[in-house]
């Protein structure tokens, strides 16, 4: 009687909550974790008053607060807005600084959204419910500055255009009830920039920095 009732229990269980599990359409979800940007940048060289300086820049990672928002629009395919608190990066010579000790250069700001259409695989019989997508990023950034030494040096007026292109994810939930879950994920974003800047009165700028980070993203998120 009791291995009856318990092999009844453990069926019903087999059956009813790795099906619950899954996402459905109309769900949304909310997540909120850490997010570091990890450039995998490649620049031109810097070139000032006409001449090529023979050093180019180098772009550290940078980990913030992510949010993210998500609805499933059928039970597999969900449209994800990423978002974050501002990414604030030290930019540095890939050479010690021809102006003054050190290499850093200056620091940049940034925020990154990027929407993305995601395809759950939905396996039904596991907590881990994997996905990959594709979308669009458009990357604001601002705050560009020259550290104070370099500023003492002769150096103005840095400014970095936005970029906007092409991103690429994979990520995985774990599921721990029907509300909450664990994601994690690792995207790659296409983000293409130039920059302009004053040496005294001459103009200096570098004419491509292909940023494209790696992206990597571990939060806590909750399905209603
Ligand atoms: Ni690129």
């Amino acid at each position: 009687m009791r291995t009856k009732t318990l092999s009844a229990l453990c069926l019903s269980v087999l059956m009813a909550s790795p099906v619950a599990l899954a996402h459905q359409q109309g769900d949304w979800i909310i997540r909120g974790g850490l997010t570091s940007v990890a450039p995998d940048e490649s620049a031109s060289n810097i070139t000032a008053g006409g001449s090529d300086l023979g050093v180019s820049l180098t772009i550290d990672n940078n980990t913030q607060l992510g949010l993210n928002i998500a609805y499933f629009v059928t039970d597999n395919i969900n449209i994800e807005l990423l978002a974050a608190t501002p990414f604030t990066h030290d930019v540095n010579f890939s050479l010690p600084d021809p102006l003054t000790t050190g290499n850093k250069l200056g620091e940049v700001t940034h925020l990154p959204p990027t929407l993305t259409a995601n395809y759950y695989f939905n396996n039904p019989d596991s907590a881990f419910q994997p996905y990959i997508g594709a979308g669009i990023n458009y990357t604001f950034i601002f705050d560009e500055e020259f550290t104070d030494a370099n500023s003492d040096a002769g150096l103005s007026d840095l400014s970095l255009d936005n970029s906007f292109g092409l991103s690429a994810q994979v990520g995985m939930d774990y599921n721990i009830d029907k509300k909450w879950h664990v994601n994690a994920s690792v995207r790659f974003i296409d983000i293409d920039t130039e920059a302009s800047f004053n040496v005294g009165d001459a103009k200096g700028s570098v004419d491509s920095i292909e940023i494209d980070p790696w992206v990597y993203t571990v939060s806590v998120g909750y399905t209603f």
